[in-house]
């Protein structure tokens, strides 16, 4: 009966925190925020430690990562989004957490603007690794007359350094909303990010005669405003040094007296033959 009572003071008021013991931790736990570390990463379990009636990942639904780039720039934000998706779930939760090689945390968390927030950032310690944690509040829990499905979006910003391969693990629970672990299914899920690795992409710019052009502006763009610009050279050379692996870009050509048309190329490794032939 007490208990009962706990949590329906919880349900009405979010400030409240309350404190559990699961085996020596103590840990607050709950609707208004699971308590961390219960990712699912490696070292840690997920929510099932506690909404424990169905065995991890056994419901019809699932849970995704979304906008996780296959190579990560160092620092670029990119825009993250987790899904549950359970057809029978009324209300929805969610922990992620971005880990390196070895366990300790990638990169950092940024949350949108929005009123009343829906996610929240949390840390632990997992094996002497500090990692950071996104997970939902308790106006998160909610879909806003969405069916079958909650998403959450919030930003991570890649480490400033090469970090190897970045891993991103997230749990999710869609709960029926009694106000207990019971009758909740949880699910896992991870994707990871390697480490964008920069090649040359260079090549010769020619008139519509086949000689060089020189001071002709070359630009290449790519995801996330990638813009970079040079000019050719005597010989109608030009070269850009450092364009990040696994993307497709699209290279320009501007010039007083001839036209170009663009081209696109997805860089996976160097390249120093994409060249530009002028039109009257
Ligand atoms: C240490 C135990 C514990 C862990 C781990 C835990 N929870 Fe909970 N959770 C609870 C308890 C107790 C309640 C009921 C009280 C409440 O609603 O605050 C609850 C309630 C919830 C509810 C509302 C359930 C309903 O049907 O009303 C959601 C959603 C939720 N938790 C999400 C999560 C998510 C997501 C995770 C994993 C990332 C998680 N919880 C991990 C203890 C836990």
């Amino acid at each position: 009966m007490q208990k009962i009572k706990v949590i329906i003071l919880l349900s009405v008021c979010s400030a409240v925190s309350a404190i559990f013991f699961v085996g020596q931790e103590r840990v607050s736990a709950l609707s208004s925020g699971p308590p961390a570390r219960f990712s699912g990463a490696p070292g840690e379990n997920s929510c099932v430690a506690c909404h424990s009636q169905f065995p991890v990942n056994s419901g019809s639904g699932n849970v995704q990562i979304l906008g996780v780039p296959a190579n990560y720039t160092p620092g670029q934000q990119y825009p993250i989004s987790v899904r549950v998706n359970d057809k029978e779930a009324t209300i929805y939760g969610f922990q992620l957490t971005a880990i390196r090689s070895g366990g300790a945390a990638a990169g950092t968390f940024q949350l949108p603007m929005e009123m009343p927030a829906t996610t929240q950032t949390s840390q632990g310690t997992v094996g002497g690794n500090p990692r950071d944690y996104v997970l939902q509040t308790i106006d998160g829990l909610f879909t806003n007359g969405v069916f079958g499905s909650n998403t959450w979006n919030f930003f991570w910003t890649a480490p400033t350094e090469n970090a190897g391969t970045v891993s991103f693990y997230a749990a999710g629970n869609g709960a029926n909303s009694d106000g207990m672990t019971s009758g909740d299914y949880v699910y896992t899920t991870s994707v990871s990010s390697s480490f964008a690795s920069t090649v040359s992409v260079g090549g010769r710019v020619f008139t519509s005669t086949g000689s060089p052009l020189r001071n002709a502006r070359v630009t290449i763009t790519g995801p996330n405003n990638f813009s970079q610009s040079v000019i050719t050279s005597t010989f109608g050379f030009y070269s850009f040094n450092e364009i990040p692996i696994g993307e497709t870009y699209t290279v320009s050509v501007f010039s007083r007296s001839f036209r170009f048309n663009a081209q696109q190329v997805s860089v996976s490794q160097q390249i120093s033959n994409l060249d530009f032939t002028g039109q009257e």
